[in-house]
C-alpha cells in the first residue's frame, strides 16, 4: 500500500476547518465524546492521531498522561497540545505492554496493511480492564465511494474489513464489546474493554 500521509499532512490539517469536513468532524467529535462519558482515561493514547483532531478531545478530559502515535512525523508536528508525548511509529509494531489505561483509534485501521497485527499490538499495550474506542470504515455504499475516492484521487488503497471478521479478531484478542454504533456516513465505532488478565 502506498504511504501518502506524509505529503498530505498540510492539506489534512487545513481540510478540518472547511465545509463539509468541519461539520462532519464536529459531529464525529460529539459521538466520541458520548462514548468517552464515564470512562477514566488514566494513561491514554491516540493511535493514528494524525494532526490531533481527536487528541484534543482526549486532552480536554484531562488524562493522567496522553500520547499521540502516528507513522507520519509531519502529521504529528501539527499537534501543539501541551503535555502530549509523541511517538512516530507504525502501529503494527510494538508500542508497549500493559502500558495504557485507555486508547482511541479513529480512521486508522482501514489504512493499515496488517490490521490483525495492529489489533494484537493494541491488546498487548492496553492494561487488563482498559478501554479502547475503535472507529473504522464499515462496508456500505458510502464507504465504497470513499474507497474509490482514495483510489482515484489520493492514489492509495484502503482495506475495509467486514464487521464480522473484525469482531472475531477483536474477540480473539480478548476484547469485549461494551457498545457498538454506526457513525454517519460510513464508520462503525466500538467501545471495547480488554478482558485479558
Ligand atoms: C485518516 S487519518 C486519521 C487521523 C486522526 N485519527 C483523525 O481522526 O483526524 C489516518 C492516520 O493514520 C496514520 N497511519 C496510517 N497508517 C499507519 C500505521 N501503520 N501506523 C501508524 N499510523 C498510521 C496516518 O499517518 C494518518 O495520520
Amino acid at each position: 500500500m502506498s504511504y501518502k500521509f506524509t505529503e498530505d499532512a498540510q492539506v489534512y490539517a487545513k481540510k478540518m476547518d472547511r465545509l463539509p469536513w468541519s461539520v462532519l468532524r464536529r459531529y464525529e467529535r460529539r459521538q466520541i465524546a458520548g462514548l468517552l462519558d464515564g470512562i477514566e482515561l488514566g494513561d491514554c493514547i491516540d493511535i493514528g492521531a494524525g494532526t490531533g483532531f481527536m487528541t484534543s478531545l482526549l486532552s480536554s478530559r484531562e488524562p493522567r498522561s496522553l500520547t499521540a502515535l502516528d507513522k507520519s512525523s509531519q502529521m504529528l508536528e501539527h499537534i501543539q497540545l501541551r503535555g502530549v508525548s509523541k511517538i512516530c511509529a507504525d502501529c503494527t509494531e510494538d508500542f508497549g505492554s500493559d502500558r495504557f489505561d485507555s486508547m482511541l483509534s479513529f480512521g486508522l485501521l482501514e489504512f493499515v496493511d496488517d490490521y490483525r497485527s495492529f489489533i494484537n499490538r493494541c491488546s498487548k499495550a492496553l492494561k487488563p480492564g482498559g478501554h479502547f474506542i475503535l472507529v473504522t470504515a464499515r462496508d456500505c455504499f458510502a464507504s465504497r465511494l470513499y474507497k474509490r475516492y482514495h483510489n482515484l484521487i489520493m492514489q492509495r488503497d484502503i482495506n475495509v474489513v467486514p464487521e464480522d471478521e473484525l469482531e472475531r479478531e477483536l474477540n480473539n484478542n480478548s476484547f469485549v464489546t461494551l457498545k457498538k454504533c454506526y457513525l454517519f456516513p460510513f464508520n462503525v465505532a466500538y467501545l471495547l474493554k480488554n478482558g485479558g488478565t
